[in-house]
């Protein structure tokens, strides 16, 4: 298996965390690399379900290290309460590791992102709230606070109070807003240092020396490429990097020891929060397709936005990420519907485009140029071979990577974990 980078090709909620789940049986090392708990990966085993927000889903496998690494941003409430439900049900968590290097969300970031919202009005993002933009707002600023920093008292007193006293004076001057209180922060955070202070360590470290040792590592994207800070639907994306480069900054790794990149694909595409979005589907099929494939946010619980798969979007992710294989789930989702939609390019000012375009007018105004396939009726729940998929699906699958450009390893035909087809034999 080697190096493999995990991303999203879509607008995130592709699937990730089982498409994680399943290869990790493959990796010796599992790193997610980006985001914090704006992402939610539901996992099923057996007949159990996981709800993970920063924690890598490759924990629920026995004897796999995990990392977080320097590129994600830590909500220490939120990791310490994911870490005591896990361990509950049984999970051991003697495997994880936290880089020193990882930013920390902290109340103030999660006001920031609340009132920010509300003084945008109409013109909001749709974020999760859960502080991740200001988070790294202050991480590129400077004025971030790190996990090493967490686990020193001293330093960690200094920089809250540098840090609340400046956002409590913007709260109050530019936003009319409450204060958030030094002594609660200070309290909270040294009992969170307390606990988590045991994983805290130089994980790139740890990764250089696996990785020259010959194991398998697996990097696991948070989000897609359109909501990636650089590649995405600016300004409707999130504040980090879900691309394949983002896992060389977020990981501490160089771009030379990655060997493969895989996308996952939902066989439709959904969003959720606000922006552009070329097939959206507005009538009752885009609902039955959300009832149908639970299209509402681990995180948040809000509905999804749904519409038909989208190569235009798959190509660029193709570029961006210099994708070597495609897995494309939910398949199962799509039965029953009698035809199927594939956008194969935009038509714009009377031509077709060849990019993505950077421009939010013009990706608003673009036009879908859809090809039809014929659907199918059968269930998929129970396939696991390629050639037992209805022909209709599979030419739908084959179009999917001829569009892309991209060839098809895995399809999800269901929620659990045994529920995929492995088109290609290739760890
Ligand atoms: P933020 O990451 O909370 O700042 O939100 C910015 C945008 O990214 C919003 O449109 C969110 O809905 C979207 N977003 C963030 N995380 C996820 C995710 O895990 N899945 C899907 N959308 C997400």
């Amino acid at each position: 298996m080697a190096t493999v980078v995990l991303v999203g090709v879509q607008w995130g909620d592709e699937g990730k965390g089982k498409a994680t789940d399943f290869l990790a049986a493959k990796a010796d090392f599992i790193v997610r690399y980006q985001g914090g708990n704006n992402a939610g990966h539901t996992v099923v085993v057996g007949d159990e379900e996981f709800r993970l927000h920063v924690i890598p889903s490759g924990i629920l496998h026995k004897d796999k290290t995990c990392i977080i690494g320097n590129g994600v941003v830590i909500d220490p409430a939120v990791l310490v309460a994911e870490i005591r439900g896990l361990e509950q049900r049984g999970v051991q968590m003697a495997r994880l590791f936290i880089s020193e290097r990882a930013h920390l969300i902290l109340p103030y970031h999660r006001l920031w992102d609340a009132v920010e919202e509300e003084r945008k009005g109409k013109g909001k993002i749709g974020t999760t709230r859960r502080g991740i933009g200001p988070a790294y707002s202050d991480k590129a600023a400077r004025t971030g606070i790190r996990m090493v920093d967490l686990v020193n008292k001293e330093v960690f007193r200094g920089l809250l109070r540098e840090n609340v006293d400046c956002k409590n004076a913007y709260f109050e001057r530019v936003y009319g807003a409450e204060r958030v209180s030094f002594a609660e922060i200070l309290s909270a955070y040294e009992e969170y240092a307390d606990i988590l202070g045991k994983y805290v360590t130089d994980t790139a470290l740890m990764l250089h020396r696996a990785i020259a040792a010959g194991k398998n590592v697996l990097l696991e994207g948070a989000q897609g490429t359109l909501l990636d800070i650089d590649h995405g639907t600016y300004p409707f994306v999130t504040s980090s990097t879900p691309t394949a480069g983002g896992a060389c900054l977020g990981a501490g790794i160089g771009p030379r020891a990655i060997d493969t990149v895989i996308g996952i694909a939902k066989a439709y595409t959904t969003r959720v929060g606000e922006g552009p979005f070329p097939t959206e589907l507005h009538d009752e099929l885009g609902k039955e397709i959300r009832d149908k494939g639970r299209e509402f946010g681990t995180t948040t619980g809000r509905p999804r936005r749904c519409g038909w798969f989208d190569a235009v979007i798959a190509r660029y992710a193709a570029r961006i990420n210099g994708l070597d294989y495609l897995c494309v789930t939910k398949l199962d989702v799509l039965t029953g519907i009698p035809r199927l939609r594939i956008c194969r390019g935009y038509r714009w000012g009377g031509e077709e485009l060849e990019g993505f375009p950077a421009s939010l007018d013009c990706l608003s105004a673009c036009e879908p140029v859809y090809e039809d396939l014929p659907g199918w009726d059968e269930a998929l729940g129970e396939v696991r071979r390629l050639e037992d998929l209805p022909v209709q699906a599979r030419r739908y699958l084959e179009r999917i990577a001829e569009l892309s450009g991209v060839p098809v390893l895995l399809v999800g035909v269901g929620t659990r974990r045994e529920q995929t087809i492995v088109c290609r034999d290739v760890f």
